[in-house]
């Protein structure tokens, strides 16, 4: 099997609650309800499933960390903020299955204990944030969402509730601020969410390709979940590819895919028949490959081994024309703006690469401006709340690592 998130892609009219179920919908939800809510949190642990948000966490290990009193309120939360660059996946089972991913909330909420749960959607998914609360209202309409689910009397409701348009909000914390109706910077770890989340309560927060797998694990069973994939990184993996490529698009593979085969197979191969020069596997955050380095698989171990990260799955294409310089400007402005400023490696060292970025670009650069930039990139990495200092560091140090020659050739003084 290629897949189960987008099995059903095809299907005219998915969305509605009535196709849904002609395909088998809710019979996952259905078939939780009858179970102990400890043993759909087994089933989960034993799947091996790991968050599709970037960092690849256990989700049944999250799940194990919630206080054992279940009598406290509990809540779930779906990450579908989807504000990495290179990064569209999510949008895809929205759109198109929003009851898969309505079913799955259900299904995490009831092996959770929350009976409340939110969709945070970016603000720019205006359209699919409609989807979504027409496919919530269905399934309420029709027993499978709100009170008394399916006649068993349990309760849980979803709100969606949308962003604002930035990028740090997709930050587990920082989203529960702002859903908390603070500014959405982040919060310093331990406490972690499982323990103190939203609204000071256990919360979970999964990303919606973590949630849209759990129906399928319920209904087949961990066994056949990891009939797909690699040990360590087992099911399937939305790879949204874009770029210099023929077919850019999102397509579903076991974990362990070849990039090469994504690139010049599934996707079509370069643009004009150019050469590639090179890959950002897992996001903009991801460190870049060079074009010698694709013959890698796509699983979290494989892509660490080679110096980058899976993160979440958006595969960035550049063709032998592409300066390297100017995506590295590009990926310094949008870290500069994106931090929240909350720690000042971050909000100090992104804008000096910015600036030392946008010097070199203007032919103005100082024969110590490689050098800084390497140094800030070291200097940010690990002094940080949350990652997107190391997302930046990480991401514009490999570029300069990588092609360093290209940016030497920019500086005139
Ligand atoms: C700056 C930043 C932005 C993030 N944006 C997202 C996002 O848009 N969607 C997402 O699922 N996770 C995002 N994450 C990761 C979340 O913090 C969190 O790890 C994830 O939602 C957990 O879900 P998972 O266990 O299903 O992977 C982001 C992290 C950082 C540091």
């Amino acid at each position: 099997m290629e897949g189960f998130l987008l099995r059903n892609r095809d299907i005219k009219g998915l969305h509605s609650l009535e196709v849904y179920r002609k395909h088998g919908g809710y019979d996952a939800l259905k078939k939780a309800l009858a179970m102990p809510p400890e043993d759909i949190v087994s089933m989960v642990v034993e799947s091996e499933l790991r968050g599709r948000g970037g960092a690849g966490f256990p989700a049944g290990m999250k799940w194990k960390f919630l206080p054992a009193d279940r009598s406290k309120k509990r809540y779930l939360i779906c990450n579908a903020d989807e504000g990495e660059p290179g990064t569209f996946k999510d949008r895809q089972i929205m759109e198109f299955d929003p009851h898969l991913l309505i079913e799955g909330m259900t299904i995490a909420a009831y092996a959770i204990g929350a009976c409340l749960g939110f969709i945070y959607i970016r603000g720019e998914y205006d359209w699919i944030a409609k989807v979504l609360v027409r496919a919530i209202k269905e399934a309420e309409d029709n027993g499978l969402s709100g009170s008394n689910i399916l006649g068993t009397g349990y309760q849980f409701c979803i709100d969606v509730f949308r962003g604002a348009g930035s990028y740090i909000c997709g930050e587990e914390t920082a989203l529960i601020e702002s859903i908390e109706g603070k500014a959405g910077r982040p919060r310093l770890k331990p406490p972690f969410p499982a323990a103190y989340g939203l609204f000071g309560e256990p919360t979970v927060i999964h990303n919606v390709a973590t949630i849209a797998s759990i129906p399928f694990i319920i209904e087949n069973g961990p066994e056949a979940f990891k009939e797909m994939g690699k040990p360590g990184s087992y099911g399937t993996e939305l790879f949204g590819v874009c770029g210099h490529v023929n077919k850019p698009g999102v397509y579903e593979y076991p974990m362990g895919m070849s990039l090469r085969k994504l690139i010049y197979e599934v996707a079509g191969g370069i643009k004009g028949g150019k050469k590639l020069k090179a890959v950002i596997p897992g996001g903009l955050s991801a460190p870049v490959l060079r074009a010698d380095e694709i013959d890698v698989t796509m699983d979290f171990e494989s892509l660490l081994a080679a110096g980058s990260v899976l993160g979440t799955g958006g595969i960035i294409v550049l063709d032998e024309d592409v300066s390297m310089p100017h995506v590295a400007q590009k990926t310094a402005k949008f870290f500069a703006h994106e931090s929240c400023g909350e720690c000042t490696p971050c909000r100090e060292g992104t804008n000096v690469i910015k600036f030392l970025m946008d010097r070199i670009i203007a032919g103005q650069g100082a024969p110590d401006d490689i050098a800084q930039i390497q140094r800030l990139c070291r200097y940010i990495r690990g002094s940080t709340i949350c990652a997107l200092g190391e997302a930046a560091a990480m991401s514009v140090g490999t570029m300069v690592k990588k092609f360093r020659g290209e940016f030497e050739s920019l500086l005139t003084r």
